[in-house]
């Protein structure tokens, strides 16, 4: 049994056919909508209530051979092999729908050939030459996404702007990684803090910074960070922290969203505040805009330089360049930290730094020796020039659209499981689930039945496909969804 629902995005006419908006350009490797009017089941799917595999057990039985690896990741019995789009396969043949692309970073899927291109002509000619020459790629790459900031919206600048060249207005640091980025960003608002409060206070600099008390970060409950030791400082989780206790002093724990708390968090000894404008690892909770435009405003008047962390919310996953492009300018950062998409695997990372926090750093404040090799650079320009096609933006609002629409009834059918609203907005979205224990299991029997998925918080599932994902993913994908939910 179907019900039929129509939509409002559809419009092309490609070959003298209606089609919706994301066809009427091609997207390599992207299943797209081919009707201008969805098709959703009326009842939950029967299909997927008993497993499709079963998995060795850990331990002697185990298929996986020993390896001498740290044992931070408690891994499922299989091991993959290869992938293609949207879908992975293990070494015993098992095909498996990625509907978590790597942990949003597989942007354009497994395999994609125009980044294997690039890979293969960029490595052949040279990989790696460190920070102390220049290469062609950084340039370019930090170029253009200091243009697509302008022309689409974000760390002050409106949706639309003109951009200039050359580009002006903000600088990019690359480094290898999220935790990296968000390092150096804490690093930069720690200098400026310096620079504001000595300043401020008509003192000479002191070298040592020891009389300077403009040092505190400021971040909120269920933030993630990342491991390294200035991120997971910020990452005000105690299963990940207190390991590793004493972390980084002066750091202040607030609460999302909290408007009355703001000036007592925010004071003029913050130097950094820093938050994911949608979090991610911590449940896909979204910040508010109002909220936000009250944290910049709070951050203005005292001096204390804002750090958004879109390393999993940004680059488009959900649907604009950044989560908070859309936002008023008065909502906007001074830094944003960006890595996971970027090169669709590749390892890079960077801070997108407006000029005015930006001229703190000179030569030898900061380093790396792999960030912005010209690899990285090469594949990160061919991403984020494929990403930023407006049939891509296109496709991921129309994708989103259906999947949230049928997540919706999840929610319906559910209710002894599920919150009534799903979270999130783009390609980043959860399921609340009324028991804490239930996402872990729906993650498992998920995978049982061909389907990666991820568990965010203390109680959320979370799926972070590939932004090209399909329409027959997204059924495969709620379908099991459905199987796992009724054999809950
Ligand atoms: C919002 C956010 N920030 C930082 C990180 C850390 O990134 P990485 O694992 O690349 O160090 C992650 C990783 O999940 C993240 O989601």
């Amino acid at each position: 049994m179907h019900q039929r629902v129509t939509t409002n995005l559809i419009s092309a006419t490609v070959c003298g056919r209606q089609v919706p908006r994301s066809m009427s350009r091609r997207i390599p490797h992207a299943r797209f909508l081919s009707t201008n009017q969805w098709t959703h089941p009326t009842a939950p799917s029967a299909k997927y209530v008993e497993p499709t595999y079963t998995f060795a057990s850990a331990g002697d039985k185990s298929k996986v051979p020993k390896a001498p690896l740290l044992p931070v990741y408690a891994r499922p019995e299989f091991v993959l092999s290869h992938g293609k789009g949207s879908y992975v396969w293990d070494t015993e043949g098992r095909k498996f729908l990625d509907f978590s692309a790597g942990i949003a970073v597989n942007a354009l899927g497994h395999a994609d050939e125009g980044v294997l291109k690039v890979l293969n002509e960029q490595a052949s000619k040279i990989i790696h030459a460190s920070n102390v020459y220049h290469n062609e790629w950084a340039p370019q790459l930090a170029s253009l996404l200091v243009q697509t900031t302008q022309r689409e919206g974000g760390l002050g600048f409106a949706t639309g702007h003109q951009s200039t060249t050359p580009p002006s207005g903000l600088q990019v640091f690359f480094s290898n990684s999220g935790t990296e980025a968000n390092e150096g960003a804490l690093k930069i608002a720690r200098k400026v803090g310096k620079e504001r409060w000595s300043l401020k206070n008509k003192k000479a600099w002191d070298a040592a910074g020891s009389e300077c008390t403009k040092t505190k970060i400021v971040c909120f409950e269920n933030a993630f960070h990342g491991r390294s030791m200035g991120a997971l400082s910020v990452t005000s989780n105690p299963k990940y922290q207190a390991p590793f206790a004493p972390l980084l002093p002066g750091v202040i724990v607030g609460k999302l969203n909290d408007m009355q708390a703001l000036e007592g968090l925010v004071t003029e000894d913050t130097c950094a505040v820093i938050v994911e404008p949608i979090q991610g690892e911590g449940g896909i909770h979204p910040a508010q805009t109002e909220w936000l435009v009250q944290l910049r405003k709070r951050c203005d008047q005292v001096g204390a330089v804002l750090i958004f962390d879109e390393i999993q919310c940004g680059l488009y996953r959900t649907g604009s360049l950044w989560a908070h492009s859309s936002l008023p300018v008065e909502a906007h950062p001074d830094m944003l930290t960006m890595a996971k998409p970027l090169a669709n695997g590749y390892p890079i990372g960077a801070i997108l730094v407006r000029d005015a926090v930006a001229s703190t750093m000179t030569p030898g404040t900061h380093g790396t020796t792999f960030g912005g090799s010209p690899l990285a650079c090469a594949i990160g320009h061919h991403v984020l020039t494929r990403l930023s096609d407006p049939a891509m933006t296109s496709h991921i609002s129309t994708i989103s659209t259906y999947l949230v629409q049928r997540l919706q009834l999840l929610t319906e059918w559910f209710p002894q499981h599920l919150e009534p609203t799903v979270r999130g907005r783009g390609l980043i979205l959860g399921l609340g689930f009324k028991d804490t224990e239930a996402p872990a299991k729906i993650v498992g029997l998920a995978r049982e039945r061909g389907v990666f998925m991820l568990t965010a918080g203390k109680d959320a599932v979370r799926l972070v496909p590939s932004l090209n994902v399909g329409k027959e993913e997204v059924d495969l994908a709620v379908d099991v969804l459905e199987g796992a939910l009724t054999s809950l």
